[in-house]
Order: C-alpha cells, then sequence, then structure tokens
C-alpha cells in the first residue's frame, strides 16, 4: 500500500481535504514564500541572449576580426539566414549594433558617409552603442582573368587594403577610425597622405603598405569580398549599411536612429534623444 492509499482511507486526512488546501496557516506561508522565491529568481536570473550566434571571445586565436566577420557572413549564408555583415553580433567594443559599411576607398559617398554620417558619432557618444566594420571593397568586378576590376580603378583596391589591413592590425574602431576619416579627409591625395595618416597615429605606415600589397592584403579583401557577395539583399550602391544584418539601403544618413534603436535605454547617450534636424515632419509631401 503506498501513501496515496493510506491516505485516501483515513478519515483525518478525508476531512483536511474537505477544506481548502490553502486553508492552514503553514499552506498560506508556504505559498507567500514560494511566489517570493519565484520574484527573486525572475528578476536575478540571467539575461537572456539575444544577438549573439558568435562572439568575439569564442573566434579561434589568432583570427582577426574582419576575418570573423567574413566568417560569420559565409556561415550566415550557407544556412540560409541571409542578411550579411550584421550577424556577428557583439563587438570588441560591445556595441549592440552590429554595423556592417560596405563602401570603397575612393568613392566620394563613401567619403561622405566616413566624415558626415559616421564621424559624427564618433563625437556625440553614439559610436560606443555599435561595433563597426568597414567591408572596403564595394562595386568590384570579376575580370575574365580571375582579378579584380574597380570602380575607381587600381588605387581603389590598394586603399581598400590599407583599410582592411589597418582594421586588421588596430581591431579597436576608436583605434582604426580615425585612420579611415584621414584617408577620407585625403581621398583625392592619397598617394601623398596616407603614410601621413598612419604616422600621425603612432603607427609604422610601412607596416600598413606591407600588408596592403602582400598577402595578407590579398587574404583580407577576399574576405571582404566574399562578405560582400552574401550581402541579402544585394548592394545595390555603396555606402550600403547593415544594422545587425538588415540592409537599411538609401537611409543611410539616419544610421544613428538604428543604432540608437536596438541598444538599451540605460546605455544611450543624450544624442539618442535628439531628432536629427533633417527628421523633423515637414508636413505631407504634395506631388
Ligand atoms: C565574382 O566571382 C565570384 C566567384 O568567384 C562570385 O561569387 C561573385 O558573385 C562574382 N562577383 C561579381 C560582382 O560578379
Amino acid at each position: 500500500m503506498d501513501a496515496d492509499d493510506e491516505r485516501l482511507t483515513t478519515p483525518d486526512t478525508m476531512q483536511h481535504y474537505s477544506r481548502p488546501w490553502y486553508s492552514t496557516k503553514t499552506a498560506r506561508a508556504t505559498l507567500v514564500v514560494g511566489l517570493v522565491v519565484l520574484l527573486v529568481v525572475i528578476l536575478a536570473g540571467p539575461r537572456p541572449k539575444v544577438k549573439s550566434e558568435l562572439m568575439d571571445d569564442e573566434l579561434p586565436a589568432g583570427e582577426g576580426k574582419a576575418a570573423a566577420r567574413g566568417a560569420a557572413v559565409a556561415a550566415d549564408s550557407a544556412s540560409g539566414g541571409g542578411g550579411g555583415g550584421g550577424t556577428a553580433a557583439a563587438s570588441a567594443s560591445g556595441g549592440t549594433a552590429e554595423v556592417g559599411f560596405y563602401g570603397e576607398s575612393l568613392c566620394p559617398d563613401c567619403q561622405h558617409m566616413v566624415r558626415d554620417v559616421l564621424q559624427p558619432l564618433f563625437d556625440n557618444g553614439v559610436a560606443k552603442l555599435m561595433g563597426l566594420t568597414y567591408y572596403a571593397f564595394g562595386n568590384v568586378k570579376n575580370t575574365s582573368d580571375g582579378g579584380f576590376a574597380y570602380q575607381h580603378g587600381p588605387a581603389e583596391g590598394k586603399y581598400n587594403r590599407h583599410i582592411l589591413c589597418a582594421q586588421h592590425f588596430h581591431p579597436k574602431q576608436d583605434d582604426w577610425f580615425p585612420y579611415v576619416k584621414c584617408l577620407a579627409d585625403k581621398m583625392h591625395s592619397l598617394d601623398r597622405y596616407a603614410d601621413k595618416c598612419a604616422s600621425d597615429l603612432g603607427w609604422e605606415a610601412a607596416d600598413v603598405s606591407a600588408c596592403s600589397e602582400g598577402d595578407k592584403g590579398k587574404e583580407l579583401e577576399q574576405e571582404a569580398a566574399a562578405a560582400t557577395w552574401a550581402l541579402r539583399p544585394q548592394k545595390n550602391f555603396v555606402p550600403w549599411i547593415v544594422v545587425n544584418g538588415v540592409a537599411i539601403g538609401a537611409d543611410f544618413e539616419n544610421l544613428e536612429r538604428y543604432v540608437c534603436a536596438v541598444a538599451p535605454a540605460a546605455s544611450r547617450p543624450t544624442a539618442c534623444y535628439e531628432l536629427p534636424p533633417g527628421l523633423a515632419y515637414q508636413g505631407r509631401r504634395r506631388s
């Protein structure tokens, strides 16, 4: 005979069952304690990981950030996930918006993106909410001999690789972005100023050019190419901006809004709460 049977046949127990189960002091106390414990567990429990498929600290040692991103993109497109670029989630910089910038060293609109859209985010603190990767490749065509034809000629390939090498050697965006900004400022005289852009930051300029002209530069370029070709949807212009795997197309000027929107409220700088003048409602357009 097990305990249940015994209980059913014991008059005392039957009497107990005839009253509501919560009628005893002990039951009520247990219920209150249980609820409090449940509440504490819910509040103190681990936050769900929403963004990460591939955290940087899970990457194989010795692999560069761009390489890791490229791999994440490749894996993503292989699994049909699409998106490209934005899927590697939390960056070395710790932001919650993974921003993929697909562009070119010599394209005027990319120069504009760097100077007038991205630089202000570094100035107003919004950049700390994002992990930026610059896939410097862009509108490159395959040539019949297996090489690349660059939109703005061979110099573009060279300075694309400078940008990729800079990110390879100085993976923190606070470190490499000023270099990219300097290249954008000197876009029309890079042969004269690219080395100075590096040395002004205390870098060994020869390291960057040796990487750019050598095997490492080629390897990084192939990764940027793979990431670019894996974009879903494919880009149809540059600068092409992808936030957490989602292309924002012609809205690239408003990158700040997207970055602020996905950031936890507590981490937002005040700039997130100021509407850029261009976004104030102007009334309905007549057409
Ligand atoms: C260049 O060739 C690669 C394959 O080697 C292909 O995946 C890619 O789509 C091609 N790119 C263009 C722009 O045609």
